[in-house]
């Protein structure tokens, strides 16, 4: 059973095949030949979060390649509280072909997964957000061409997003630059395990706190909110911790000239990114969007056993 839980599960050359295959679907889609490689497949969407780019993008994936998508809020499924996990995975497995699931504890989605027998997708997890991370590496990968030797700073709270972003950066050979402050970094055990993806590939990883210093000569400075979802009621105490790590103009201006400026989005403007950086010329905010769709296309075939050979 092939689930996509977390990037530390593949191989760069897994990463990176799938990537050029969401690329090559992202073409197809945009000549108005997008193939039925997932004809008659339907996914089950569970949320337990709220979402915009991950429903719509998963939605519109399925749908562009000939498949369904089925759509469940947290209010239909009560995930673990009116079904237990592991037999609510088992009921899935017997109506749809893949589950994509977003979850708050990370071990629900390994829950899913132990349970099912149809390949689960990790929509993101309090720990981790592998799908955009994907869909942020291809879209480096259509900047520059590669990964490789490039230098990818994340600025802000070393959360979800921040993990996946540094595992697929250090699988692919780029530097990984983390701007954080003091006890909001990623975990040592974390950076431990990126820096032997990093060590394979000729990556590096380095942290700071000092945002400037991080931003300097970067190819890519990227940034989330300073609230994650389930943490709404540290919200004030991080509204006065963040605001030295602000994406603006003046750190965009230490990052190389033709630097690029991400953000998984939702974006809150005037804390984590100015208006100013995020509808800038180096802001791929929209582009990086799209390519979730893109991404996940290549995911969803990958997952789905038999199906990965015709698509290349
Ligand atoms: N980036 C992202 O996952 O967005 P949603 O929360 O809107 O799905
Ligand atoms: N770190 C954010 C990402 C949202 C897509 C969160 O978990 O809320």
């Amino acid at each position: 059973m092939k689930h996509f839980l977390d990037i530390a599960d593949f191989s760069a050359e897994e990463i990176r095949g799938m990537l050029t295959l969401g690329l090559e679907l992202k073409a197809e889609q945009k000549n108005g030949q997008s193939r039925p490689l997932l004809k008659d497949k339907v996914l089950a969407m569970v949320f337990q979060k709220p979402s915009l780019r991950t429903r719509v993008s998963f939605d519109m994936a399925m749908r562009t390649l000939g498949g369904d998508a089925l759509y469940l809020s947290p209010q239909e499924i009560g995930l673990g509280k009116r079904e237990s996990i592991a037999d609510i995975a088992r009921v899935l497995s017997g109506y749809v072909n893949v589950v994509m699931a977003r979850v708050f504890a990370h071990d629900h989605i390994l829950e899913l997964a132990k349970w099912s027998s149809i390949p689960i997708i990790n929509g993101l997890s309090d720990y981790n957000h592998p799908c955009q991370a994907m869909a942020d590496a291809l879209t480096i990968m259509e900047e520059f061409g590669d990964l490789k030797g490039r230098t990818v700073t994340y600025i802000g709270d070393g959360n979800n997003v921040a993990l996946s972003l540094m595992k697929v950066v250090t699988k692919l050979g780029a530097h990984f630059r983390i701007a954080a402050p003091e006890n909001f970094g990623l975990s040592a055990n974390d950076i431990e395990q990126s820096l032997q993806f990093a060590q394979l590939s000729g990556g590096s990883i380095t942290q700071f706190h000092d945002p400037s210093a991080a931003a300097e000569g970067s190819d890519v400075i990227y940034t989330d909110t300073w609230t994650s979802m389930g943490q709404e009621e540290e919200a004030k105490m991080r509204e006065k911790v963040f605001p030295p790590y602000q994406v603006n103009q003046t750190l965009v201006n230490l990052a190389k000239p033709q630097a690029i400026v991400m953000h998984c989005l939702p974006a809150h403007r005037g804390q984590e990114i100015t208006d100013e950086v995020a509808d800038g010329p180096h802001s791929r905010l929209f582009i990086q969007a799209e390519n979730r769709m893109h991404a996940q296309k290549a995911i969803l075939i990958n997952v789905m056993n038999g199906i990965e050979d015709d698509a290349k």
